[in-house]
């Protein structure tokens, strides 16, 4: 991190800063302070992630999209929506996109637009957030759970094909930690694919970029996500124009024209605020998965020779989580606990396991059991700094040593 401070016209003092690769501009001193303790040492408690970091860095551009959304006095389904949708759907290479409430509602809204409901089953990796088996009970249907590859920690395509039934009438793969999923070997099983993209903005596999491949795919923007929102947000994509059409049907009350509902829908719709802070998100995506990236490359660098199991690179993951595994999860946490270096389970029960599924009796997915027991993020975001990089790394390595 290299910090300078430039001179302006104006008198206005505006300090930019250097970190891995690009430059930020300081958007106001309360940024300065936290990038200039990184230069200087590390006097601010380290970040997991970065959601007050990436406003403080557009502050500028976001408010003023804001305020222009908020002169403009439309709020619900207006250009930026339709220009965010877009904009994304292109950046996946796809053709449609539509915004939604949540990661979620992406899910289960894509679900029913393919035709997935009662009486009906798909398939869902068993390490995940609930959300992706919630979305198959939302759209009526039942989750089946898949164990697992202990490579890659993605849906094992083998065991998928075990668990496909003639009731089976989708499959939905979760990109975990932005690693994309095995979808080729998937799609042999000829059911229709709904990508669960909401950890892999941007990442990519020799098939393309994550959310390209599916019938349909699904976006979160929550906060947290590579690009998130000031709230939930979420989008689904896709290159089939009837799965897009019934989606914005759903999204809407089922209606075409107001006050006319066709089917039964809901509502969940993005709104113009979180659709102009994601276009300007949009923008820095590349950059903070590149930044992202470097992060993870170093860390699998420096832990080759450590007994940590780390995941199987299928492509190019944008760096969403990085996942360590060990046996020793807990002690190692207190002991980077204790060093300062935050961290967190994603995810500590597998979904077979969790309560809320017992009722559709989940068959038993020991990799996912025994992954769950072992896995430990560590911090990973475009604005972390080298020297807690660093720290990281020296913290992981004096707990072996
Ligand atoms: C893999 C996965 N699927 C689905 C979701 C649900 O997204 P949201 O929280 O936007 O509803 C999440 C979010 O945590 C997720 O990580």
């Amino acid at each position: 991190m290299v910090l300078v401070g430039l001179v302006f016209p104006y008198q206005l003092q505006l300090p930019i800063a250097y970190s891995r690769g690009f430059w930020v501009r300081c958007e106001n001193t309360r940024q300065w302070e936290i990038l200039s303790s990184n230069l200087h040492g590390p006097k601010r408690n380290m970040e997991f992630n970065d959601v007050l970091l990436r406003y403080e860095a557009l502050s500028g551009e976001v408010d003023e999209a804001i305020r222009l959304v908020l002169h403009a006095g439309r709020y619900i389904l207006g250009p930026s929506v339709r220009a965010f949708e877009q904009e994304f759907a292109k950046y996946c290479g796809a053709s449609e996109g539509v915004g939604v409430g949540s990661g979620t509602d992406a899910l289960s809204i894509a679900l029913r637009a393919l035709g997935v409901g009662k009486g009906d089953e798909v398939l869902v990796p068993a390490v995940s957030a609930a959300a992706s088996a919630m979305a198959v009970v939302l759209a009526g249907a039942k989750p089946v759970f898949v164990d697992i590859s202990a490579e890659d920690f993605n849906m094992d395509p083998g065991q998928a094909g075990e668990r496909v039934t003639g009731r089976t009438r989708a499959v939905v793969p979760v990109h975990l930690y932005g690693m994309p999923a095995q979808l080729e070997k998937i799609a042999q099983f000829g059911i229709p694919i709904v990508e669960d993209a909401a950890q892999a903005h941007g990442s990519k596999s020799h098939w393309g970029i994550c959310g390209s491949f599916g019938a349909a795919s699904a976006f979160s923007f929550y906060p947290t996500k590579n690009s998130g929102a000031y709230g939930d947000g979420g989008l689904i994509v896709t290159s089939n124009p009837e799965v897009a059409a019934r989606s914005r049907l759903l999204r809407n009350y089922g209606q075409q024209e107001n006050y006319c509902s066709d089917t039964l829908g809901q509502n969940s719709r993005l709104d113009e605020l979180h659709a102009a802070v994601l276009r300007i998100q949009l923008r820095m995506l590349e950059e903070w998965n590149r930044s992202r990236q470097k992060v993870a490359a170093r860390y699998r660098a420096a832990f080759r020779e450590l007994p940590l199991g780390v995941q199987a690179e299928t492509g190019a993951s944008n760096g969403h989580l990085f996942v360590v595994t060990t046996p020793e999860r807990d002690a190692l946490r207190l002991h980077l606990a204790s060093r300062g270096v935050p961290t967190a389970i994603h995810y500590p029960v597998s979904l077979n396991r969790q309560k809320a599924f017992r009722e559709f009796d989940p068959k038993p997915c020991p990799k996912a059991e025994l992954l769950c027991s072992r896995v430990l993020s560590l911090p990973i975001h475009p604005y972390l700094p080298d020297n807690e990089v660093n720290r990281v790394i020296e913290s992981v390595h004096s707990f072996f040593n």
